[in-house]
């Protein structure tokens, strides 16, 4: 990737024992070792209340980066020298002499990064009580997780709370889709090939669709995943932030702030979706009982913990527009969704045909190229262009061929690092460009909320789709409207 850092970091994790640091960070730490990309003497210090000794958490780590790595990736000598960097403390995150340690543990010479892998309502109380403690200064880098609040209110309570004590460049909030390689990119692709930058717009684009599918349900989420919903859990964060980096200008360099800058300005023209728009531009489902990957399973009302009469969506399709030069006229339709018949990430860019077309009148609904980003599965992109058929007696007849990017393939020699190595990677290096500025949560949130309210005040239930297919029958309606389908539909 890079050249290592010079400067060793300290690394606080807080929720250390969760979900999310075992399966996700630990395993990047690892990885970003075993590239040699830790500074020597960074160190790492896991903080939970569970009460286990140093020794037993090093063993459970070395167990989990065994299950979590490849076979190739796991090397016993390396993983044991990594777990050596990790150090244990036991806390109650309310308990304030507890943070006593921590100030002791910091190595004033080190970057201090901490990273709060714990519920959003934590993220004050911890760092308040960082702050009574002398456990950070100008330079200590902080990271939070999505999502933050549930609304635009809550969201700027958790944001106050945090820049009470830390400066907004002090701040890395975390939206794990900006590390993926795939979105980075579609950075590339856009400003570094003219070819695209001079097509990216009303003029040549007649449409763009994002889908980010689960094939699972609910599983053993179902209180987390009910006070949110789909379009908390999916749209306001991971979907918004595809759509804008899809939509922004140029920014003027690459620094953090030129990128997040234009992208808020996207969020800002979002058109605002009326209740009387509702029903053309919003569909909103919840899954019921079907099947998936050949197995029976059942609805979200049915799932362990559920309550019966709950209205939360596990699906949301919408037509999203920009009311602004460049895109007006061009209509963003995203979805997402649990229980579908995949695991599928894609934007599909839709070019406009040419403007006079002369081949066989029963093609012309070939002839439009189309741009196919994959995020998952298979890192990639595809530009479908018009050729001809081979052989004498096919005339000028034509063929959509593939123009073919699969990254695991073209650059079958280069490891590609997950989104949390990336991510890690550029807080160690303190660069923000990937993460989200305040003033982007809040916007994103203050347009999620309106329709949220429209469904409030509507009262209407979110529409019954069988697990196993591609959400309510409505988010098909929805963009056959316009004359088009869902990519997987053509
Ligand atoms: N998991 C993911 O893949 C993922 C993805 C995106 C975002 N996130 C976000 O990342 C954060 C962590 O998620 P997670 O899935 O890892 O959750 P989790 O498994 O519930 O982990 C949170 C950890 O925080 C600890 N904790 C909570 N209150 C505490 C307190 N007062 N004192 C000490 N420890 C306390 C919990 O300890 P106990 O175990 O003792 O309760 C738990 O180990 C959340 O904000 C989540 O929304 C997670």
């Amino acid at each position: 990737m890079s050249e290592p850092l010079q400067t060793s970091c300290d690394l606080m994790l807080f929720g250390a024992l969760g979900n999310l640091a075992q399966k996700k960070l630990f395993p990047a730490l690892y990885q970003l070792d075993r590239s040699g990309l830790l500074a020597p003497g960074s160190r790492i210090l896991a903080i939970a209340r569970r009460d286990i000794s140093v020794e037993e958490l090093r063993a459970e780590l070395m167990s989990r980066l065994e299950a979590e790595v490849t076979a190739e990736e796991f090397d016993l000598n390396l993983a044991g020298l990594f777990v050596s960097r990790v150090d244990y403390q036991r806390l109650d995150f309310t308990d304030t002499e507890g943070y006593l340690s921590l100030n002791a543990w910091h190595d004033s010479g080190s970057q201090l990064i901490i990273y709060m892998a714990t519920p959003p309502m934590m993220y004050g109380v911890i760092a308040r009580n960082l702050r009574a403690h002398r456990c950070c200064t100008a330079r200590t880098r902080v990271v939070v997780e999505k999502p933050i609040g549930h609304d635009l209110e809550s969201s700027k309570v958790i944001n106050d709370e945090l820049a009470e004590v830390y400066h907004e460049n002090q701040l890395f909030r975390i939206d794990h889709y900006l590390g993926k390689e795939t979105v980075q990119n579609l950075i590339a692709l856009r400003f570094a090939n003219n070819l695209f930058a001079s097509q990216w717009d009303q003029n040549h684009i007649s449409h763009v669709e994002i889908t980010v599918a689960e094939s699972t349900g609910i599983g053993g989420r179902w209180g987390y995943f009910d006070q949110a919903g789909q379009i908390r859990d999916m749209v306001q964060n991971h979907l918004l932030q595809l759509l804008c980096l899809i939509a922004m200008d140029p920014p003027a360099d690459l620094s953090a702030d030129s990128l997040r800058d234009e992208k808020v300005k996207v969020l800002k023209a979002l058109k605002k979706i009326t209740p009387d728009m509702m029903e053309q531009y919003v569909v909103r489902g919840q899954y019921s009982g079907g099947a998936s990957n050949g197995k029976v399973v059942q609805g979200y009302l049915e799932e362990e913990g559920a309550d019966k009469s709950s209205e939360t969506e596990t699906f949301v399709a919408l037509k999203v527009e920009i009311d602004n030069w460049r895109w007006s006229g061009v209509p963003f339709y995203i979805r997402t969704g649990k229980r579908m018949p995949e695991k599928m990430s894609q934007i599909i860019i839709h070019f406009k045909p040419a403007p006079h077309y002369i081949f066989d009148p029963d093609q012309k609904h070939l002839a439009n190229n189309k741009l196919i980003i994959r995020l998952q599965p298979d890192e990639g992109m595809t530009l479908k262009i018009l050729t001809k058929e081979n052989g004498l007696d096919k005339g000028m007849r034509l063929r959509q061929s593939p123009l073919e990017l699969t990254f695991s393939e073209t650059f079958a020699a280069d490891r590609i690092p997950n989104a949390y190595e990336r991510l890690l990677w550029e807080i160690m290096r303190g660069n923000q460009y990937l993460f989200v500025r305040r003033d982007e949560v809040e916007h994103a949130w203050r347009w999620v909320d309106q329709i949220i309210q429209n469904w409030r005040d509507s009262g209407e239930p979110p529409k019954r789709y069988a697990a196993g297919t591609w959400g309510p029958v409505a988010s098909i309606a929805m963009i056959t409207r316009d004359g088009r389908s869902w990519y997987e539909d053509a």
